[in-house]
Parts: structure tokens; C-alpha cells; sequence
């Protein structure tokens, strides 16, 4: 039987021995990450059957994990168990190989070029909302996800996907529900046909079609399109061999689903944060009518955007699109002076740490302004990672948090979303988080100086 040492961490004793229950991790993973945080403090050791797996909870301990000692690890086996979806894309591959992926990969996402996926971003926003009439109701999370689809099947693959933005959308939901479940993720095999495994296989199977669709029409053509997709058919070898079919349906899988389901269901927080929290609401319009006026955002507004971007970044802190990080030990070593073996996994999760009162204040409060002063500076590095950090830092992270600002200002400027009444929206920590049941919205257009107080479901006049 596996014993961690007692060892005192700076925060105080606070390591533990425990055994690691997949039931309430499977059924609230959040409330079991924060439990084992607030009893045991900033590492702990825990177990189930021969899976041992150090869950740590201090900014400086995570940087040791994600940063300094990056090549003692190996991705965690949730991501593992997925890799009959991702393949070897980025997400999930390793070693050189996931490092050529990376360096091919990287100039899609300089800064220059993501600047030109601005006027996109507005552009798909403006075209979702001439289909929005005030006083509709509809379901704020599954309009940014066909959305935030639309834009990264645009900018990095030059492809219009709307007519498939439905299809893609709700295949990724139900892999995402299944996926929620990580007692079955991480010990039944892919292979098993089980019905939730023919499931996936299926919406797995419905994604790829289009994948390959995309694939097929540009090697046909042989256009160079100068975006990710263009990067990626031309990409050689040393022995000039070029990505075969699978490859780049690995990649393209990868950025699909990686690269809008986060941002979308940050958008979506983002709403239900705005539609209960008035004030800040209200600050939002205020410096979105001084800097916009009446037209539309572009680049050159973001720096003015300042409100608007600690909205984006306050969302990301409460409802963290990856909620949590797993890692698996590659050689044996130490953390903390905890033995580390190899094959044992080690955790993190934003979501605890993002609402621990030693970095912020009323943690659980919904305050953009917090971060006003460069409170991020402040901060211990790994206190904020909504996108990780490291070698394995999301890629995607200036291009995420442009769109989700741009995004923002662009419908925000146009309409409220009101929240229905009685609709339960619930966080479902899957491999992402997002909202279970989506998020019921009343759309109510900003012009009409109306606004519908949706507590008491009163209409009142307001000064917009
Ligand atoms: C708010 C939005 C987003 C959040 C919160 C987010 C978060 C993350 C995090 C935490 C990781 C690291 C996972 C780990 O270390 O295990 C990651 C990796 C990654 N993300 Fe994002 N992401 C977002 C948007 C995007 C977008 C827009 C794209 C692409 C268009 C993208 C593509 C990727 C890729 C390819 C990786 C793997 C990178 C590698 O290992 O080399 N992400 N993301």
C-alpha cells in the first residue's frame, strides 16, 4: 500500500494519506477537488485500486509541475483515454513527435496573424444576431458554440462550416457528456463495444466525415489558402514525406474541438455571470457606448476595451473553460518532498485554485474590476491559469481571449440576454466545463431602453 511521508508544505501540514473514491469525483468532481484542498491543504496524496495520483494546490507547486520539471511528465489519463478522438494532435501527442506538431502549428498563431482573424470574429458575430429578434428566447450556450465553430473553421481552415456547425455541435455535446464520466473514460477500453463507446464511435465517425470533407476539397484544389490548413498540407519531413490523411485529421480534430468548445462555453459563463450581476452589466454598456458608439468592435478598439477584457478575464477565473490539468510522472522523483513514481498522476485544477481567499478577495464574487491595478501581476504565476502554462500552454490563448473580448462587444453593444426564469444552469466538469443544460436566454435588443428585471420578471425603463 502506497504511504505518503508527512511533510509540512509553507502553508501548513497538509498532506494526507487518502483513499481516493471515484463516486464523488465522478459525480462532482468540483466539490471533490475543493473538499481535498480544504481539508488537506496544498498537496495530498490519493488512491484507488493501483491508480496513485498527488493532487496539488499551491501556484508555486503547479509551476514546478507545469514549468520547471515539464519534461518529468507526460499528459494525464483522461486526455490519454481520449486519444481515439484526438489521435496524436497536440493535444494529446508527445515527445518530438508532439514538438515538430507544435512548431508547424505555431505561426497559425502569431500575433500578426491572429490580428487578421479579427474582422472575421466580428463579422460571424454581426451575421448570429441579424437571425436574433428581441423578446426570442433561445439557449445562450449552443448559439456560442456554433458560433465560436463558425470562426475557427473560417480562420484556420478557410472553410465555411455553418451548414455543419449544427451536426458538429451536437456530436461534440454528447461526447462531452460521455467524457463526463471519468470512472468509465479511464477503465473502459475505447474497443469495448459498450453502448456509450458506440456512441462516441459514432459522433466520432459523423465529425471525421466533415473532417475529411474539409481535407479532401483543399488537396483537391490545391490552393494555398495561406491559413493553418495550407501550413499543414505543405509541411515536409527531413525525407520530404508530407502529413498523411490521418495526421492532419488528428490536428484538425484537435483545433476543432479544442478551439471553440472552450471559448463558447467562456462566452457562455460570461452571459450568466453579465445577467446577474447588473452593475457590472451596466459598466460593460458604459465603455462599450464610449469606445463603439454605433458601430461594430475591431482590433484597433481592444486596448480601449479595458472593462470589457476583465470581464473575459474574471469569467475565467470562476468558470474556467479546463477546469483542472493531469499530468502522469514519466521518472521517479520528488514534489515537496513527496515521492513521485513513476506512472503516478499528478493533479491540478484551476477551478480550486482560481477561488482560493489567499489570492482573492470574496473569491466567489463576479468582480471584473478586481482586476484593475495589474492585480495579475501580483499574483503568484500558476494563482491565474486558465490556459495553463509551459511547454504544453494552450496554443491558442491570445486568438481565445481576442474572439471571446471581440465576441463580447459585438452582441453586447446590441443586446441583453436575460436569463430565464427557472432554468437550472449547472456546471458539468467534463473534459471542459460547461453548462449541463445550456443557458435559456430572453434576447432583448439594448435600443429599446427597456430592460425585464428577471427575478420578478418586471419591465422597467432604464437609462442605457
Ligand atoms: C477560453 C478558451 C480556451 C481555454 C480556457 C483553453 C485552455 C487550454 C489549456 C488549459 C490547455 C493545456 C491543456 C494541458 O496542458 O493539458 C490548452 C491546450 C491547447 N489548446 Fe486551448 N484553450 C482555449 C482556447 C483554445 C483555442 C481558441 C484554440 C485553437 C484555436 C486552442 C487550442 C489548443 C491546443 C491545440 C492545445 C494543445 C497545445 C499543446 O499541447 O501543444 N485552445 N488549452
Amino acid at each position: 500500500m502506497w504511504r505518503a511521508t508527512r511533510k509540512k508544505f509553507p502553508a501548513g501540514p497538509s498532506e494526507v494519506l487518502k483513499r481516493w473514491s471515484f463516486g464523488p469525483l465522478n459525480n462532482n468532481p468540483l466539490e471533490y477537488f475543493t473538499t481535498i484542498a480544504r481539508e488537506y491543504g496544498d498537496i495530498a496524496g490519493l488512491r484507488i485500486l493501483n491508480f496513485k495520483t498527488i493532487f496539488i494546490n499551491h501556484p508555486d507547486l503547479i509551476e514546478e509541475v507545469l514549468v520547471t520539471n515539464a519534461r518529468l511528465y507526460s499528459k494525464g489519463r483522461v486526455l490519454r483515454a481520449n486519444r481515439h478522438v484526438f489521435g496524436e494532435g497536440l493535444l494529446t501527442s508527445e515527445g518530438d513527435f508532439w514538438l515538430r506538431q507544435r512548431r508547424l502549428t505555431q505561426p497559425a498563431f502569431h500575433r500578426a496573424r491572429i490580428a487578421s482573424y479579427a474582422a472575421t470574429m466580428v463579422e460571424y458575430a454581426q451575421r448570429m444576431m441579424d437571425g436574433w429578434r428581441s423578446g426570442e428566447e433561445r439557449d445562450a450556450h449552443g448559439e456560442m458554440l456554433r458560433l465560436t465553430l463558425q470562426i475557427v473553421g473560417k480562420t484556420l481552415f478557410d472553410a465555411d462550416v455553418e451548414r455543419d456547425a449544427q451536426e458538429v455541435g451536437k456530436s461534440l455535446e454528447l461526447l462531452l457528456e460521455i467524457g463526463a464520466n471519468f470512472r468509465r473514460t479511464i477503465f473502459v477500453p475505447h474497443w469495448l463495444p459498450t453502448p456509450a463507446n458506440l456512441r462516441v464511435k459514432r459522433e466520432v465517425a459523423r465529425i471525421e466525415k466533415i473532417i475529411y470533407r474539409i481535407i479532401g476539397e483543399r488537396r483537391a484544389s490545391g490552393r494555398d489558402a495561406g491559413d493553418l490548413l495550407s501550413m499543414l498540407l505543405a509541411a515536409q519531413d527531413e525525407d520530404g514525406s508530407r502529413m498523411t490523411d490521418k495526421q492532419l485529421r488528428d490536428e484538425t480534430i484537435t483545433l476543432f474541438l479544442a478551439g471553440h468548445e472552450t471559448t463558447a462555453s467562456t462566452l457562455s459563463w460570461t452571459w450568466w455571470l453579465l445577467a446577474q450581476n447588473p452593475a457590472a452589466e451596466a459598466k460593460l454598456h458604459a465603455e462599450l457606448d464610449a469606445v463603439l458608439g454605433d458601430r461594430p468592435p475591431t482590433l484597433d478598439d481592444l486596448p480601449k476595451l479595458v472593462y470589457t477584457g476583465h470581464v473575459i478575464t474574471e469569467s475565467l477565473r470562476l468558470y474556467p473553460a479546463a477546469w483542472g490539468l493531469a499530468r502522469l510522472a514519466v521518472e521517479d522523483h520528488e514534489i515537496a518532498g513527496y515521492p513521485v513514481t513513476k506512472g503516478m498522476g499528478v493533479t491540478m485544477a484551476q477551478w480550486v485554485v482560481h477561488r482560493d481567499p489567499r489570492w482573492y478577495d470574496a473569491p466567489e464574487e463576479f468582480r471584473p474590476e478586481r482586476w484593475e491595478n495589474d492585480l495579475l501581476k501580483r499574483l503568484p504565476r500558476f494563482a491565474y491559469f486558465p490556459f495553463s502554462g509551459g511547454p504544453r500552454q494552450c496554443i491558442g490563448n491570445t486568438f481565445a481571449l481576442m474572439e471571446a473580448t471581440l465576441i463580447l462587444a459585438t452582441i453586447a453593444r446590441k443586446f441583453r440576454l436575460r436569463l430565464v426564469a427557472n432554468h437550472p444552469v449547472v456546471p458539468l466538469a467534463s473534459i471542459t466545463l460547461r453548462p449541463r443544460h445550456g443557458v435559456r436566454v430572453v434576447l432583448e435588443a439594448r435600443q429599446q431602453k427597456q430592460a425585464a428585471n428577471f427575478l420578478t420578471g418586471e419591465q422597467s425603463a432604464v437609462a442605457d
